[in-house]
């Protein structure tokens, strides 16, 4: 999601007296960084022990032609491969003859939206069709759509604003589920009983420990147990039991509260809103009518996609914040664990682990998986080591003396429990993903020019740039496994412009320039992808001057190389990735095409910036991309 628009910049947690930023801050330069560095591999062997399992797992090397840097609006991929738009805002889920076509001049319904990809694709994943099966031809794609763009979605934009505009944006956010097939050596959607939209208003089940408190009580549903709709749908994962999860990053954006409460301010909720005026038509938005409505959102969901009549859950155990993935991994217990970015300028990364264990012969009980277990949130020690500290009522100060009530109040604040515990405050986090040979988990801190500034938290080890424009990469491997309560972490890159003098911007990638990295995967072979978000109005600094669209890369994490991979159309971000087991068909997303700097396009010109895909409108789409000669994507 881009930033200004969205609020995704602004800074919300007012802590900034966290342990050991306030040990190095300001005096630990980059040279100072390198030199902590240095000592920290002398006294622990992090350094090492990183770079070293690293290459002691060969990832696949990289087997493609860089492509330039790009500014024309369309998708370019290397040479050998090509690209197909399978998926696209306003196309039907399905193929049946009457199912509702796009119209152009963005006259489609709300009915027709109910039946039609929703905008702003962002995080997916292909499940393999049947269940269980390692299918590459055929699967059920699940995909969010972030957000809207009410100058591209209505006719007229945000002029008569009413009810139905307000209907068909909530039309247009949530979920897709369809199901895609290799035909002929082209994907496509096909008629499915399983496609499937969730909505803004689509009914689902909350579980977990704040499932029924009096805080996620509303007027609509005194039980607490039911909520109407996800939106804000960024970043995903998947369950080894075959469900998606989808998370809720920018909910606060739709809601407005006349006199923000403490809890209201931590989470970025305003008087006025981010501008989508939900609350004008839509009065559960508005804090003054429904208070706890707000506290039902926040939360990762899961969603069955194999069963259609299925209802969505929201997991309160995974806590409550601005969920950007829910990236989940197995301990060889079978205990679940599913590290989690709160993607918002000095917030923190957390992770879950499950109480009981995956059961692959009981996919009914794994179900429940997520409902009970320990939340944990991160601090990374300047000497390279790191702690999970757990987020449990009565621990760790957690208590009612403290202003926690019991574990619900816990997971629905979970902001302040972590600036309760001495979580460290990161550089925004994205992307979660874990190598599956390694156990080594990547996450992708997408840039904050707040860091170090007056009154902010100061540079510390993680977060080594003052004014960080670029973004980094962080990288961590448990002690011992994936449930461990310490890790040892370092840097796997920082990115940056090398063209620029101020080795504060340059960066240290060893290979292809890029900025603000976002999306992020590491594929089975062990190649990271990495997909780049630079804000629309963040394009046009002088920092990032001939850096180009958004585009996505790929990391050698044995060599560190990193070599560009795709370039995208004009005002684009790109974000989601997934593939077939076989790894010769790569799906991503062009999420905003077109976007102008002000973030809304002009409903008397949406061509203004980019007409990508079809020539019309921009529409955020799903892309195909295979290799010429039916190879493997990447190698
Ligand atoms: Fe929706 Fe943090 O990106
Ligand atoms: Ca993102
Ligand atoms: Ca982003």
């Amino acid at each position: 999601m881009s930033d200004n628009y969205c609020n995704a910049e602004l800074v919300l947690n007012p802590s900034p007296s966290e342990p050991f930023s306030s040990i190095l801050n300001a005096r630990l330069s980059r040279r100072g960084f390198m030199q902590a560095s240095v000592a920290t591999a002398m006294v622990t062997g992090m350094s090492a022990s990183l770079t070293a399992c690293g290459s002691g797992v060969g990832a696949g090397s990289l087997g493609f032609t860089a492509v330039p840097l790009s500014t024309e609006d369309k998708v370019i991929v290397p040479p050998g491969y090509r690209a197909d738009v399978v998926y696209a805002w306003g196309d039907p889920i399905g193929s049946l003859k009457g199912m509702p076509a796009f119209k152009d001049d963005a006259s489609n319904t709300v009915a027709e939206q109910e039946l039609q990809a929703g905008m702003h694709h962002d995080g997916m994943w292909f499940f393999p069709y049947p269940y269980g099966s390692q299918s590459s031809e055929r699967g059920l794609l699940a995909m969010n759509h972030e957000y809207v763009d009410d100058g591209l979605l209505h006719p007229d934009g945000t002029e008569n604003w009413s009810a139905a505009k307000v209907r068909k944006a909530q039309a247009a956010v949530g979920v897709s589920i369809v199901e895609v097939q290799n035909r002929g050596g082209r994907w496509q959607v096909v008629q499915s009983r399983f496609a499937r939209r969730i909505t803004a208003y689509t009914p689902m089940d909350i579980a977990g420990p704040a499932a029924g408190h009096a805080s996620m009580q509303t007027n609509a549903d005194p039980s607490g147990r039911e909520v109407l709709g996800t939106f804000s749908n960024c970043a995903n994962g998947y369950t080894p039991w075959g469900t998606y999860l989808t998370c809720e990053e920018n909910w606060q954006d739709q809601f407005v509260s006349a006199n923000p409460n403490a809890n209201e301010k931590r989470y970025g909720i305003t008087p006025k809103g981010a501008g989508y005026n939900w609350h004008l038509h839509d009065k559960r938005f508005d804090a003054a009518v429904e208070p706890n409505e707000a506290n039902r959102f926040g939360w990762v969901v899961e969603i069955d996609p194999f069963d259609p009549s299925s209802r969505p859950v929201k997991r309160t155990a995974l806590g409550r914040m601005g969920h950007e993935g829910a990236t989940v991994t197995l301990a060889a217990d079978g205990r679940a664990v599913v590290y989690m970015g709160d993607d918002k300028r000095f917030e923190y990364i957390y992770k879950f682990v499950s109480r009981n264990a995956y059961n692959p012969n009981d996919r009914a009980a794994n179900m429940g998986l997520l409902d009970e277990g320990t939340l944990y949130v991160a601090r990374f020690n300047a000497d390279g080591t790191g702690q999970w500290i757990e987020l449990s009522h009565g621990k760790n100060g957690l208590t009612a003396a403290n202003g926690f009530a019991d574990q619900a109040d816990v997971v629905i604040r979970a902001r302040a429990a972590g600036d309760k515990v001495g979580a460290t405050p990161m550089d925004r986090p994205e992307w979660v993903t874990v190598d599956p040979r390694t156990k080594e988990v990547y996450c992708t801190l997408t840039n904050n020019s707040e860091r170090g500034k007056e009154g902010k938290p100061g540079v510390d080890a993680a977060n080594p740039r003052k004014g960080n424009l670029f973004g980094q990469i962080i990288r961590w491997r448990e002690d011992g496994d994936s449930h461990a309560l310490s890790f040892k972490w370092d840097l796997f890159v920082q990115a940056g412009n090398p063209a620029l003098a101020d080795a504060n911007l340059k960066g240290n990638i060893k290979g292809d320039a890029f900025g603000s990295p976002d999306g992020l995967w590491v594929d089975p072979s062990g190649l990271l992808w990495i997909q780049t978000d630079v804000s629309t109005s963040t394009l046009n600094a002088k920092e990032y001057a001939g850096m180009g669209n958004n585009q996505m890369l790929v990391a050698d994490t044995k060599s560190g190389e990193i070599r560009r991979f795709l370039t995208g159309p004009k005002g684009c971000e790109i974000t989601g990735i997934t593939a077939t087991p076989d790894m010769k068909t790569l799906f991503i997303n062009i999420q905003h095409p077109g976007e102008p700097a002000s973030e809304r396009s002009d409903p008397k010109n949406p061509k203004a910036v980019s007409s990508w895909p079809s020539g019309g409108r921009p529409r955020s789409a799903t892309v195909v991309i295979r290799r010429n000669d039916g190879g493997v994507i990447g190698t």
